[in-house]
């Protein structure tokens, strides 16, 4: 689908990404109102911004330039000349609006410090990228895989408190939000791909694990294998197995690939002791929304634990898989994650 590295020696090779849509700068509240007006009825808005550049430690600057792009508009908000206005916040807080950036997380700090606001709807292409197997973070890199394109930092550390800007300048700002919005938009377009690459993956971790297991009888080699197959095919935070112990009614971790974690989880506790008393997959998409999740890891955002069934039904061990992202699980997980629990049935 798309490689998974460039070298920065191919880079300039590519054709240059070319800016389609008009840039209107924005320096006045009205003008805000006005873009706020476009801006608010767009699905998807590529999204930078632009701080003048620190040369000694200490002084932190405002961002200068709040950079919001469709395919055919882009706008250049002098945060200096019109603050964080009421109706560019709504646009930030509302999840419907998909806004798209790289490393969005400290451009939203930076936005914070003109007003303190909910930053709904942010996609981080570095993480999205993740997912369709790209390991680059850049978003030259990102341009150049996704893209075939080229994207210039000439104007990376130019002053953007500098009013007004240069043409260089507005269009470079400009293009980054722009080429944000391009790569997101193309990564959406294979997300089927996406999906398929990732069943592609567990049907290989099925088949190895089905021959590494065929002739292993051992609980403890088999588990070990199984969560280090798992984390090494798809880099989870942490997967690992808690093995049932009736007498306590409690689970005991067992062998796992990931940072340490609690070795106890009461029957019906958390997660993993619901998924035990419940009999069943659970799926948690944010785990801070589910009531009684127990952190074994601050980073872990989203989970799936998996019961393991014995030939007669009961429930021997459980398989926890932790992400640092959120939404990571779905139907495609369980379906194969059940599968290599059914493995262990033999084993039992
Ligand atoms: N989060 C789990 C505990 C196990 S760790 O994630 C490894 C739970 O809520 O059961």
């Amino acid at each position: 689908m798309f490689a998974s590295t460039i070298e920065n020696s191919v880079l300039d090779m590519f054709p240059q990404v070319e800016l389609k849509g008009h840039i209107t700068l924005v320096t006045t509240r009205s003008q805000a109102q006005k873009a706020a007006d476009y801006l608010s009825r767009q699905p998807v808005l590529g999204f930078d911004t632009e701080t003048k550049p620190r040369f000694s430690s200490g002084k932190m600057y405002k961002p200068a330039l709040l950079q919001l792009s469709t395919d055919s508009r882009s706008f250049l908000i002098h945060l200096k000349k019109t603050g964080l206005p009421a109706e560019l916040i709504a646009v930030l807080s509302d999840p419907r609006i998909v806004k798209v950036g790289a490393a969005v997380r400290d451009d939203i700090i930076g936005l914070q410090r003109y007003a303190d606001f909910q930053a709904e709807g942010f996609v981080d292409l570095q993480e999205m990228a993740q997912e369709y197997g790209i390991v680059e973070k850049s978003v030259k890199k990102l341009a150049a895989i996704v893209l075939g394109k080229r994207v210039s930092k000439s104007q990376q550390i130019t002053n953007w408190e500098a009013y007004p800007l240069s043409e260089a300048q507005a269009r470079y700002a400009a293009t980054d939000a722009y080429v944000c919005f391009r790569i997101y938009r193309e990564l959406m377009a294979h997300q089927e791909e996406k999906k398929s690459s990732r069943q592609r993956m567990y049907e290989e971790v099925l088949e190895k694990a089905e021959s590494l297991m065929k002739d292993e009888t051992d609980l403890v080699a088999n588990m070990a294998n199984i969560s280090a197959l798992i984390k090494e095919s798809f880099k989870f935070w942490w997967v690992g197995f808690y093995l049932v112990n009736e007498a306590a009614g409690q689970l005991v971790l067992g062998p796992f690939q990931g940072p340490a974690a609690c070795t106890r989880i009461p029957q019906g506790r958390g997660v993993c002791g619901s998924s035990w008393k419940q009999r069943k997959t659970l799926i948690v998409p944010d785990v801070e929304k589910f009531p009684g999740h127990i952190a074994c890891s601050s980073r872990s955002r989203s989970e799936i634990v998996v019961p393991l069934f014995d030939k007669e039904g009961s429930i021997k061990a459980v398989l926890d898989i932790d992400s640092e992202k959120l939404n990571t699980f779905d139907k495609t997980d369980k379906k194969y994650l059940e599968k290599l629990a059914a493995l262990f049935k033999n084993i039992y």
